[in-house]
């Protein structure tokens, strides 16, 4: 790996018209990696990566690909290439006129060209289907098709707009796992925009959340979902519970508090300190509380309550629990294990808990 970041975005800055889209994106991108703007609809994400192929210009700021300066760069120029949601194929043509579209500019002989739409087919799981009639495909095909039209022309990034957005769960799902393996076998860098947080966190080396034209948070998945440094990035991400806390002390990255339904613990204060009124909020995961059967080894800390509500998954169970001392229940999600019984509304229950799991907003 080079020190020279694949993409390089400097306090960008979009307007449309009055419209304030991209308020000062500032963000590296290493090669080979596999980037995600995740982000409610709305927040920017497509304005960011057309701003990044250069269908769209930026009002201020800088964008730098492989070290160098996009400005006036135009797209067809750029190292970049785009697979959009919905699936941009010309359905008149067979998959391999689609696949190989790209390289009529370049000269190839036809040799070349077969071989090279052959293992762009191939690198989609695609291999034999060259001669198909493009509208003849499933929704799935087709976006494949797109992919490796995209790939066949080697670009350094490639920039997906939701491909999978118009697919069904099933097909989804096995498409995440195959883009994944594709962008291993390729390398090349991959910055994908969605709105659905688990695609995010299950295919991302780094995810980019951003609110209203910015980032609000740019971390690994897992950092993303175990420490996320706002309540919106916690909430948009999985399911927190939330309680109210009273801060005793704060000092050296540490903060003792009295947590409503907890009690008194010590856990990590985030970068720059609590607020000083004393109010706070502390997060917490449901599958970081458990509730706790008879004979069970204690956890770090326990605390009693009651159960509200009990939803059945099948593999798991979400209880809402109120604990003692609290107005409002906390949702915590059990596995269900052979031989032990789901249990039943108004049950009491010791719930465990450990001051690690919980998360400290500022
Ligand atoms: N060409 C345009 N002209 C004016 N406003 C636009 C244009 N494109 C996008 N916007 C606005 O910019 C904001 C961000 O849009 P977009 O980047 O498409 O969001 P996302 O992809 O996150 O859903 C939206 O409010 C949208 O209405
Ligand atoms: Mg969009």
């Amino acid at each position: 790996m080079t020190d020279t970041p694949m993409i390089d975005l400097s306090d960008v800055q979009k307007y449309y018209g009055d419209y304030h889209a991209l308020r000062g994106i500032t963000a590296t991108i290493r090669p080979g990696e596999f980037f995600s703007l995740l982000g409610p609809s709305g927040c920017g994400k497509t304005t960011l990566l057309r701003t990044i192929a250069g269908f769209e210009e930026i009002s201020s700021g800088m964008i730098r690909i492989d070290g160098r300066d996009m400005a006036g760069v135009p797209a067809n120029r750029r190292p970049t290439n785009m697979v959009f949601q919905s699936y941009a194929i010309f359905p008149h043509l067979s998959v391999a006129e689609n696949v190989g579209f790209g390289l009529r500019r370049l000269g190839l002989d036809a040799a070349e060209k077969t071989r090279r739409i052959g293992t762009a087919l191939e690198m989609v799981g695609l291999a034999g289907y060259g001669a198909r009639a493009a509208h003849a495909l499933s929704g799935g095909q087709r976006q494949r098709v797109a992919l490796a039209r995209a790939l066949i022309l080697k670009p350094k990034v490639l920039l997906l707009d939701e491909p999978l957005s118009a697919l069904d769960k099933k097909m989804r799902e096995q498409m995440q796992v195959e883009l994944i393996k594709l962008q291993r076998q390729v390398g090349i860098t991959f910055i994908l925009v969605t709105h659905d947080q688990e695609e995010a966190l299950v295919m991302s080396d780094r995810i980019a959340v951003m609110f209203e034209g910015e980032i609000a948070q740019l971390a690994d998945p897992e950092t993303l979902y175990r420490r996320p440094t706002s309540r919106r990035v916690a909430e948009f991400i999985g399911v927190m519970n939330f309680l109210p806390a009273t801060i005793v002390s704060e000092g050296s990255g540490r903060a003792a508090l009295e947590v409503q339904g907890l009690g008194r613990c010590e856990v990590d204060a985030p970068p720059g300190g609590v607020a000083s009124d004393g109010g706070t909020t502390v997060g917490m995961r449901p599958e970081t509380l458990t509730i706790l059967y008879d004979g069970q080894a204690p956890t770090d800390r326990s605390a009693d309550g009651t159960v509200d509500e009990v939803v059945y998954y099948g593999d798991m169970t979400y209880y809402d629990v109120r604990l003692d001392g609290t107005d409002r229940p906390v949702r915590i999600s059990m596995r269900n294990v052979f031989g032990r019984p789901v249990l039943n509304i108004k049950a009491r229950v010791r719930v465990g808990w450990s001051p690690g799991a919980l998360v400290l907003f500022r």
